[in-house]
């Protein structure tokens, strides 16, 4: 009865420092957009690092590929937990149009990357994201971005093969 209690104890001290963990955690606007300055410096860096290389050296481009995808994906993954945590939402006007612009910087160089990697899973959770916390008037841009990004991965996907 006694272990049965601590237990009980430590859980609840669990759900309670997890919970007030996340109230203080709620990410602001400045927050996403810096992710998304992240997202922009990392793609670039991989984008730069795929076409440093010719399409004959594939171990060195793996290796490439490799080093500067995994901060990428972190990125993005970063992106989407403030995103999907941000307040408040939706984003103010003026934030909302910030965001869909950096994003719109964002999307031809990711369209050139995934040309040759797979940022499918990371990069579709981010995209709910932003759709979800931009506001209704300007949610037309934020769903053109995802229609042109999910063009790409299909068309993508057929060039390079399976698993997609
Ligand atoms: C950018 O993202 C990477 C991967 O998540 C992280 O390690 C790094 O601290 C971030 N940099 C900035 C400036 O936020
Ligand atoms: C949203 O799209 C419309 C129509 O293309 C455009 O006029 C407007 O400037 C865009 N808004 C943002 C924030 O990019
Ligand atoms: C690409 O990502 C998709 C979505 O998560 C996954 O199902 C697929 O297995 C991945 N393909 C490769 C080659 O890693």
């Amino acid at each position: 009865m006694v272990h049965i209690t601590s237990q009980l104890f430590v859980l609840a001290a669990l759900i309670t420092s997890s919970c007030a963990l996340h109230l203080s955690k709620r990410s602001t606007a400045a927050d996403v957009e810096a992710d998304l300055k992240n997202i922009s410096t990392q793609v670039t860096t991989l984008d730069n690092a795929i076409n440093s290389f010719p399409s004959t050296c594939s171990l060195i481009l793996a290796l490439a590929i490799h080093s500067d995808a995994a901060p990428l994906i972190s990125a993005i993954n970063q992106a989407t937990t403030d995103t999907n945590d941000v307040s408040p939402a939706p984003l103010s006007e003026d934030n909302g149009a910030a965001i869909i612009t950096q994003v719109q910087g964002i999307q031809p160089i990711i369209i050139d990357a995934l040309k040759r990697i797979n940022l499918s899973e990371a990069t579709s959770a981010l995209e709910a994201g932003l759709i979800a916390a931009v506001p209704a008037d300007i949610l037309a841009n934020a769903t053109a971005i995802q229609t042109a990004i999910n063009a790409a991965f299909s068309s993508a996907c057929a060039t390079y093969g399976s698993g997609c």
